[in-house]
């Protein structure tokens, strides 16, 4: 179920909710910034392998500004979708995970991308967030196929998408700049029609 919250400003991103049965996703709001912040400062060491370069002002508020900002337009222009990742319980921020690169068309299609706060990780929270993103994407966004890469050595990716239906498709050389450098990546993807666990 699709919740729809009213936003609180004009120039905020769609109030849109989606529950799972511990943590739920929801577009960034400008408020947020702090615990973004803190969150990914805390967990800077086991982040950086696995993004891209972080710039030197990673872990400030004009970085999480700059960001909400192209995520707003994203939003808007229909060019991807970010959610932050959210504890139930408490409302403690976890993670990330968005919808980029959508493309409509013969397409309708879109890559994933998500990260954890370290002290978060390994606890099935991210395989939440993904099928939750995953209903948006099929469900409301009217897309047809949802893409994630990975690069081989990381194992808690392969293992999350695993566990949530992807298919292995194929195998991308120096696919994507990661922490500097161009790295190979598997390529993954899954189809609206594909089973999807919900466990
Ligand atoms: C990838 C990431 C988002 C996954 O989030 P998460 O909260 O760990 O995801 P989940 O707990 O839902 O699932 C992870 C799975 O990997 C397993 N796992 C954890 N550590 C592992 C390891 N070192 N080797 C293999 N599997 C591992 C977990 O046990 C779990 O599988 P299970 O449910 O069968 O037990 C998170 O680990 C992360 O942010 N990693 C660092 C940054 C990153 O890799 N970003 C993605 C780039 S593609």
């Amino acid at each position: 179920v699709i919740r729809l919250l009213a936003p609180s400003t004009r120039s905020d991103l769609p109030g849109v909710r989606l529950d799972g049965t511990r943590c739920y996703i929801r577009p960034p709001r400008p408020s947020d910034w702090r615990a973004w912040v803190d969150l990914r400062a805390r967990s800077r060491a086991f982040l950086e392998p696995w993004e891209p370069l972080w710039p030197t002002d990673a872990t400030t508020r004009q970085a999480f500004m700059r960001r909400y900002r192209n995520q707003l337009d994203d939003w808007q222009a229909g060019r991807g979708y970010a959610f932050l990742l959210w504890r139930q319980a408490d409302d403690t921020l976890l993670g990330g995970v968005s919808l980029s690169h959508v493309r409509f068309g013969v397409s309708c299609s879109a890559s994933l991308g998500y990260w954890m706060g370290e002290q978060y990780a390994g606890h099935g929270y991210m395989a939440e967030g993904v099928r939750r993103v995953l209903d948006f994407a099929f469900d409301h966004a009217g897309l047809h196929r949802v893409e994630a890469a990975f690069i081989p050595e990381n194992d808690r990716s392969r293992r999350l998408l695993e566990k949530v239906g992807f298919t292995v498709e194929g195998y991308a050389r120096k696919y994507l700049r990661i922490n500097g450098r161009w790295q190979d990546h598997v390529l993954t993807a899954i189809l609206a029609e594909d089973p999807r666990s919900d466990g």
